[in-house]
Protein backbone atom coordinates (compact mmCIF):
# COMPACT_ATOMS: atom_id res chain seq x y z
CA UNK A 1 0.00 0.00 0.00
CA UNK A 2 1.29 3.59 -1.17
CA UNK A 3 0.43 6.17 1.48
CA UNK A 4 1.13 9.76 0.90
CA UNK A 5 1.76 11.48 3.97
CA UNK A 6 1.25 15.07 4.72
CA UNK A 7 2.39 17.37 7.86
CA UNK A 8 1.07 20.73 8.12
CA UNK A 9 0.31 21.38 12.04
CA UNK A 10 3.18 24.19 12.63
CA UNK A 11 5.94 25.74 10.34
CA UNK A 12 7.08 22.78 8.04
CA UNK A 13 5.57 21.59 4.91
CA UNK A 14 6.01 18.02 5.20
CA UNK A 15 5.13 15.40 2.14
CA UNK A 16 6.30 12.02 1.93
CA UNK A 17 5.49 8.30 0.33
CA UNK A 18 5.38 5.28 2.40
CA UNK A 19 4.87 2.03 0.85
CA UNK A 20 4.08 -0.98 3.49
CA UNK A 21 4.51 -4.17 0.83
CA UNK A 22 8.14 -2.99 0.97
CA UNK A 23 8.29 -1.64 3.86
CA UNK A 24 10.22 1.60 2.64
CA UNK A 25 9.98 5.28 2.40
CA UNK A 26 10.10 6.38 -1.31
CA UNK A 27 10.17 9.91 -1.08
CA UNK A 28 10.56 12.46 1.53
CA UNK A 29 9.95 16.56 0.69
CA UNK A 30 10.22 19.12 3.35
CA UNK A 31 9.51 22.71 2.90
CA UNK A 32 10.63 24.83 6.36
CA UNK A 33 9.24 28.06 6.74
CA UNK A 34 11.41 29.17 9.37
CA UNK A 35 13.22 31.97 7.53
CA UNK A 36 9.40 33.45 7.41
CA UNK A 37 8.90 33.83 10.69
CA UNK A 38 12.10 34.57 12.03
CA UNK A 39 12.01 38.51 11.74
CA UNK A 40 8.87 38.14 14.31
CA UNK A 41 10.75 36.21 16.08
CA UNK A 42 7.96 33.34 16.71
CA UNK A 43 5.64 31.64 14.83
CA UNK A 44 2.98 33.26 13.52
CA UNK A 45 -0.05 31.16 13.15
CA UNK A 46 -2.17 33.26 9.93
CA UNK A 47 1.19 33.42 8.57
CA UNK A 48 1.80 29.78 8.46
CA UNK A 49 -1.42 28.48 6.91
CA UNK A 50 -1.38 30.96 4.10
CA UNK A 51 2.29 29.40 3.25
CA UNK A 52 1.23 26.15 3.82
CA UNK A 53 -1.22 26.58 1.19
CA UNK A 54 0.85 28.43 -1.32
CA UNK A 55 3.60 25.27 -0.60
CA UNK A 56 1.20 22.31 -0.22
CA UNK A 57 0.64 21.97 -3.62
CA UNK A 58 3.72 22.09 -5.76
CA UNK A 59 5.36 19.57 -2.96
CA UNK A 60 3.31 17.15 -3.33
CA UNK A 61 3.84 16.98 -6.98
CA UNK A 62 7.63 16.93 -5.97
CA UNK A 63 7.36 14.11 -3.80
CA UNK A 64 5.75 12.24 -6.57
CA UNK A 65 8.39 12.81 -8.85
CA UNK A 66 10.71 12.14 -6.36
CA UNK A 67 9.03 8.29 -6.27
CA UNK A 68 8.35 8.18 -9.62
CA UNK A 69 4.60 7.86 -9.14
CA UNK A 70 1.41 9.55 -10.31
CA UNK A 71 -1.47 10.50 -7.80
CA UNK A 72 -3.84 6.98 -8.84
CA UNK A 73 -0.72 4.81 -7.93
CA UNK A 74 -1.48 5.96 -4.51
CA UNK A 75 -3.30 3.61 -2.42
CA UNK A 76 -4.19 5.64 0.83
CA UNK A 77 -3.91 9.02 2.82
CA UNK A 78 -2.37 9.96 6.07
CA UNK A 79 -2.26 13.35 7.38
CA UNK A 80 -1.63 15.47 10.36
CA UNK A 81 -4.80 16.19 12.20
CA UNK A 82 -3.92 17.59 15.60
CA UNK A 83 -2.18 18.47 17.81
CA UNK A 84 -0.95 22.26 16.42
CA UNK A 85 -2.41 24.92 14.86
CA UNK A 86 -5.53 25.00 13.61
CA UNK A 87 -5.22 27.21 10.48
CA UNK A 88 -2.31 25.43 9.58
CA UNK A 89 -3.91 21.47 9.98
CA UNK A 90 -6.70 22.65 8.38
CA UNK A 91 -4.58 23.22 4.85
CA UNK A 92 -2.83 19.35 5.12
CA UNK A 93 -6.55 18.07 6.39
CA UNK A 94 -8.52 19.67 3.65
CA UNK A 95 -5.87 18.95 0.99
CA UNK A 96 -6.01 15.74 2.42
CA UNK A 97 -9.41 14.57 2.90
CA UNK A 98 -10.38 16.09 -1.00
CA UNK A 99 -7.77 14.21 -2.35
CA UNK A 100 -8.52 10.75 -1.34
CA UNK A 101 -11.96 12.09 -2.17
CA UNK A 102 -10.90 12.37 -5.92
CA UNK A 103 -8.77 9.59 -6.29
CA UNK A 104 -11.67 7.53 -3.86
CA UNK A 105 -8.81 5.88 -1.54
CA UNK A 106 -9.00 6.07 2.20
CA UNK A 107 -7.88 8.96 4.17
CA UNK A 108 -6.67 8.75 7.92
CA UNK A 109 -6.65 11.44 10.53
CA UNK A 110 -2.83 10.82 12.23
CA UNK A 111 -1.73 12.94 15.98
CA UNK A 112 1.20 14.73 15.45
CA UNK A 113 2.78 12.98 18.53
CA UNK A 114 1.88 9.42 17.10
CA UNK A 115 4.13 10.47 14.35
CA UNK A 116 7.05 11.29 16.60
CA UNK A 117 6.87 8.72 18.40
CA UNK A 118 6.72 5.98 15.68
CA UNK A 119 9.53 7.44 14.04
CA UNK A 120 12.62 5.66 14.76
CA UNK A 121 10.64 3.02 13.13
CA UNK A 122 12.04 4.05 10.12
CA UNK A 123 15.33 3.28 10.82
CA UNK A 124 17.13 0.07 9.60
CA UNK A 125 16.76 -1.20 13.17
CA UNK A 126 13.44 -0.48 15.01
CA UNK A 127 13.06 -1.12 18.25
CA UNK A 128 10.07 -3.23 19.11
CA UNK A 129 7.06 -3.35 21.41
CA UNK A 130 6.82 -2.56 24.21
CA UNK A 131 9.07 0.91 24.97
CA UNK A 132 9.49 4.06 26.53
CA UNK A 133 8.92 7.06 24.59
CA UNK A 134 10.51 10.60 25.62
CA UNK A 135 9.16 12.90 22.95
CA UNK A 136 10.70 15.99 23.52
CA UNK A 137 9.40 19.48 21.11
CA UNK A 138 8.34 22.77 20.62
CA UNK A 139 4.88 22.12 22.58
CA UNK A 140 5.38 18.86 24.41
CA UNK A 141 7.13 17.00 26.63
CA UNK A 142 6.02 13.75 27.61
CA UNK A 143 7.00 10.11 28.39
CA UNK A 144 5.22 7.73 27.66
CA UNK A 145 4.81 4.22 27.62
CA UNK A 146 3.93 2.82 24.82
CA UNK A 147 2.94 -1.34 25.01
CA UNK A 148 1.32 -1.14 20.91
CA UNK A 149 0.67 1.38 18.09
CA UNK A 150 -2.44 3.00 19.66
CA UNK A 151 -1.57 1.86 22.97
CA UNK A 152 -0.07 5.05 25.55
CA UNK A 153 0.07 5.71 28.85
CA UNK A 154 1.54 9.16 29.66
CA UNK A 155 3.78 9.02 32.59
CA UNK A 156 4.92 12.16 32.97
CA UNK A 157 4.79 15.74 31.43
CA UNK A 158 5.47 18.89 31.56
CA UNK A 159 3.69 21.75 34.08
CA UNK A 160 4.06 24.57 31.96
CA UNK A 161 7.02 25.44 29.22
CA UNK A 162 7.81 22.08 27.03
CA UNK A 163 11.50 21.29 26.73
CA UNK A 164 11.33 22.89 23.05
CA UNK A 165 9.78 26.24 24.44
CA UNK A 166 11.98 26.89 26.97
CA UNK A 167 15.20 26.55 24.61
CA UNK A 168 13.70 28.75 22.11
CA UNK A 169 12.36 31.85 24.92
CA UNK A 170 15.97 31.25 26.55
CA UNK A 171 17.83 31.76 23.23
CA UNK A 172 15.50 34.80 22.54
CA UNK A 173 16.01 36.43 26.01
CA UNK A 174 19.84 35.83 24.92
CA UNK A 175 18.96 37.55 21.72
CA UNK A 176 20.51 34.75 20.16
CA UNK A 177 17.63 34.60 16.65
CA UNK A 178 15.33 32.51 16.03
CA UNK A 179 14.40 29.31 16.01
CA UNK A 180 16.64 29.53 18.96
CA UNK A 181 16.85 25.49 20.17
CA UNK A 182 19.80 24.65 17.36
CA UNK A 183 21.49 28.09 17.93
CA UNK A 184 21.53 27.94 21.61
CA UNK A 185 22.68 24.22 21.43
CA UNK A 186 25.90 25.27 19.11
CA UNK A 187 26.89 28.32 21.53
CA UNK A 188 26.59 25.72 24.90
CA UNK A 189 29.28 24.11 23.08
CA UNK A 190 31.63 27.25 23.86
CA UNK A 191 30.25 27.75 27.40
CA UNK A 192 33.01 26.69 30.36
CA UNK A 193 31.93 23.72 32.15
CA UNK A 194 31.56 25.07 35.99
CA UNK A 195 30.99 28.98 35.12
CA UNK A 196 27.22 28.72 36.38
CA UNK A 197 25.00 26.02 38.51
CA UNK A 198 21.40 25.88 37.29
CA UNK A 199 18.92 24.27 39.38
CA UNK A 200 17.53 20.48 37.84
CA UNK A 201 13.93 21.46 38.42
CA UNK A 202 11.45 19.11 39.98
CA UNK A 203 14.24 16.25 40.79
CA UNK A 204 13.82 16.39 44.74
CA UNK A 205 10.03 15.18 45.09
CA UNK A 206 8.74 12.15 43.04
CA UNK A 207 6.85 11.76 39.94
CA UNK A 208 8.22 11.51 35.85
CA UNK A 209 6.67 15.69 35.73
CA UNK A 210 8.78 18.29 34.33
CA UNK A 211 8.71 22.23 34.68
CA UNK A 212 10.74 24.34 32.82
CA UNK A 213 9.69 27.82 33.09
CA UNK A 214 11.72 28.38 36.51
CA UNK A 215 15.10 27.57 34.20
CA UNK A 216 14.25 30.24 31.77
CA UNK A 217 13.27 32.69 34.34
CA UNK A 218 16.78 31.55 36.29
CA UNK A 219 18.63 32.10 32.98
CA UNK A 220 17.13 35.80 32.58
CA UNK A 221 18.33 36.21 36.13
CA UNK A 222 21.50 35.05 35.57
CA UNK A 223 22.81 36.70 32.31
CA UNK A 224 21.29 40.22 33.57
CA UNK A 225 23.69 40.03 36.68
CA UNK A 226 26.55 38.85 34.97
CA UNK A 227 28.97 41.60 32.67
CA UNK A 228 26.96 40.30 29.00
CA UNK A 229 30.33 39.52 27.54
CA UNK A 230 30.25 36.76 24.94
CA UNK A 231 31.45 34.23 27.22
CA UNK A 232 28.94 34.85 29.92
CA UNK A 233 26.23 34.15 27.02
CA UNK A 234 27.82 31.24 26.42
CA UNK A 235 28.25 29.63 29.72
CA UNK A 236 24.47 30.26 30.45
CA UNK A 237 23.85 28.27 27.39
CA UNK A 238 25.67 25.90 29.04
CA UNK A 239 24.44 25.62 31.96
CA UNK A 240 21.02 25.64 30.94
CA UNK A 241 21.34 23.15 28.49
CA UNK A 242 23.06 21.00 31.47
CA UNK A 243 20.18 21.66 33.64
CA UNK A 244 17.79 20.47 30.64
CA UNK A 245 19.44 17.82 29.67
CA UNK A 246 20.43 16.43 33.36
CA UNK A 247 16.40 16.76 34.16
CA UNK A 248 15.65 14.54 31.32
CA UNK A 249 18.10 11.62 31.68
CA UNK A 250 16.89 11.52 35.77
CA UNK A 251 13.26 11.12 34.71
CA UNK A 252 14.25 8.82 32.09
CA UNK A 253 15.86 6.79 34.40
CA UNK A 254 13.17 6.91 36.68
CA UNK A 255 10.92 5.67 34.34
CA UNK A 256 12.87 2.84 33.02
CA UNK A 257 13.05 2.13 36.52
CA UNK A 258 9.27 2.29 37.44
CA UNK A 259 8.36 -0.20 35.23
CA UNK A 260 11.69 -2.62 35.03
CA UNK A 261 10.65 -6.77 35.61
CA UNK A 262 11.76 -8.53 38.03
CA UNK A 263 13.39 -10.53 35.36
CA UNK A 264 15.54 -7.73 34.53
CA UNK A 265 14.54 -7.52 30.65
CA UNK A 266 16.77 -4.98 28.79
CA UNK A 267 14.62 -2.01 28.16
CA UNK A 268 13.96 0.02 25.45
CA UNK A 269 13.87 4.42 25.55
CA UNK A 270 13.21 6.10 22.30
CA UNK A 271 13.90 9.35 21.75
CA UNK A 272 11.34 11.80 19.70
CA UNK A 273 10.79 15.22 18.90
CA UNK A 274 12.52 18.45 18.10
CA UNK A 275 14.84 18.59 20.82
CA UNK A 276 16.37 14.95 20.15
CA UNK A 277 18.42 16.91 17.62
CA UNK A 278 20.29 17.90 20.43
CA UNK A 279 23.99 16.20 20.63
CA UNK A 280 24.39 16.68 24.13
CA UNK A 281 21.00 14.97 24.89
CA UNK A 282 21.89 11.93 22.93
CA UNK A 283 25.46 11.93 24.46
CA UNK A 284 23.89 11.69 28.03
CA UNK A 285 21.19 9.22 27.26
CA UNK A 286 23.37 6.75 26.06
CA UNK A 287 25.04 6.30 29.66
CA UNK A 288 21.49 5.01 30.36
CA UNK A 289 21.23 1.03 30.84
CA UNK A 290 18.53 0.37 28.28
CA UNK A 291 18.62 0.15 24.23
CA UNK A 292 18.37 3.13 23.01
CA UNK A 293 16.91 4.50 19.99
CA UNK A 294 16.97 8.30 17.99
CA UNK A 295 15.45 8.85 14.88
CA UNK A 296 17.90 10.04 12.34
CA UNK A 297 17.88 14.07 12.72
CA UNK A 298 16.19 15.34 10.06
CA UNK A 299 13.15 12.89 11.44
CA UNK A 300 13.41 14.06 14.83
CA UNK A 301 11.82 17.34 13.54
CA UNK A 302 8.90 18.04 11.84
CA UNK A 303 8.58 15.87 9.07
CA UNK A 304 6.04 13.85 6.11
CA UNK A 305 7.55 10.38 6.60
CA UNK A 306 6.51 10.02 10.01
CA UNK A 307 3.10 10.74 9.53
CA UNK A 308 3.07 8.50 6.47
CA UNK A 309 4.27 5.86 8.45
CA UNK A 310 1.86 6.20 11.24
CA UNK A 311 -0.80 6.71 9.08
CA UNK A 312 -0.08 3.68 6.82
CA UNK A 313 -0.13 1.10 9.76
CA UNK A 314 -3.46 2.55 10.44
CA UNK A 315 -4.64 2.48 6.87
CA UNK A 316 -3.09 -0.96 6.82
CA UNK A 317 -5.24 -2.28 9.74
CA UNK A 318 -8.18 -1.23 7.77
CA UNK A 319 -8.86 1.68 10.20
CA UNK A 320 -11.86 3.98 8.32
CA UNK A 321 -13.16 7.34 9.31
CA UNK A 322 -16.20 9.57 8.13
CA UNK A 323 -15.17 11.50 5.39
CA UNK A 324 -15.11 15.00 7.45
CA UNK A 325 -12.89 17.52 7.72
CA UNK A 326 -11.81 17.88 11.19
CA UNK A 327 -8.52 19.19 12.69
CA UNK A 328 -8.42 18.59 16.79
CA UNK A 329 -5.63 21.18 18.00
CA UNK A 330 -6.09 19.42 20.86
CA UNK A 331 -5.57 15.89 21.23
CA UNK A 332 -4.69 13.64 23.94
CA UNK A 333 -2.27 10.21 22.96
CA UNK A 334 -4.28 8.43 25.47
CA UNK A 335 -7.21 8.69 23.32
CA UNK A 336 -6.19 6.94 20.70
CA UNK A 337 -6.65 2.97 20.04
CA UNK A 338 -5.09 0.27 18.82
CA UNK A 339 -5.35 0.07 14.79
CA UNK A 340 -6.65 -3.81 14.86
CA UNK A 341 -10.32 -4.48 14.60
O1 LIG B 1 9.21 18.54 16.78
P1 LIG B 1 9.48 19.93 16.33
O2 LIG B 1 10.12 20.12 14.98
O3 LIG B 1 8.16 20.78 16.28
C1 LIG B 1 7.15 20.66 17.23
O4 LIG B 1 6.30 19.74 17.05
O5 LIG B 1 7.21 21.45 18.18
O6 LIG B 1 10.38 20.62 17.47
C2 LIG B 1 10.85 21.93 17.36
C3 LIG B 1 11.59 22.30 18.64
C4 LIG B 1 11.95 23.78 18.70
O7 LIG B 1 11.61 24.26 19.98
C5 LIG B 1 13.46 23.76 18.47
O8 LIG B 1 14.13 24.86 19.05
C6 LIG B 1 13.85 22.47 19.13
O9 LIG B 1 12.83 21.57 18.75
N1 LIG B 1 15.17 21.98 18.66
C7 LIG B 1 16.25 21.88 19.47
C8 LIG B 1 17.31 21.40 18.65
N2 LIG B 1 16.83 21.24 17.38
C9 LIG B 1 15.52 21.59 17.41
N3 LIG B 1 16.41 22.14 20.78
C10 LIG B 1 17.63 21.92 21.30
N4 LIG B 1 18.69 21.48 20.60
C11 LIG B 1 18.60 21.21 19.27
N5 LIG B 1 19.65 20.77 18.59
ZN1 LIG C 1 6.48 18.08 16.12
Amino acid sequence: MKVLGIETSCDETGIAIYDTSTDELLADKLYSQVALHAEYGGVVPELASRDHIRKITPLIKETLQQAKLSLTDLDGIAYTSGPGLIGALMVGASVGRSLAWGLKIPAVAVHHMEGHLLAPMLESNPPEFPFIALLVSGGHTMLVEVKAIGDYRIMGESLDDAVGEAFDKTAKMLGLGYPGGPILAELAEQGEADAYKFPRPMIRQGGLDFSYSGLKTFALTTWNKSAKSEQDKANIAHAFQEAVVDTLFIKCRRALESIADENQTRQRLIIAGGVGANKRLREKLAELEADIFFPRMQFCTDNGAMIAYAGAIRLQAGQTEEAVIQPKPRWSLEELERPST
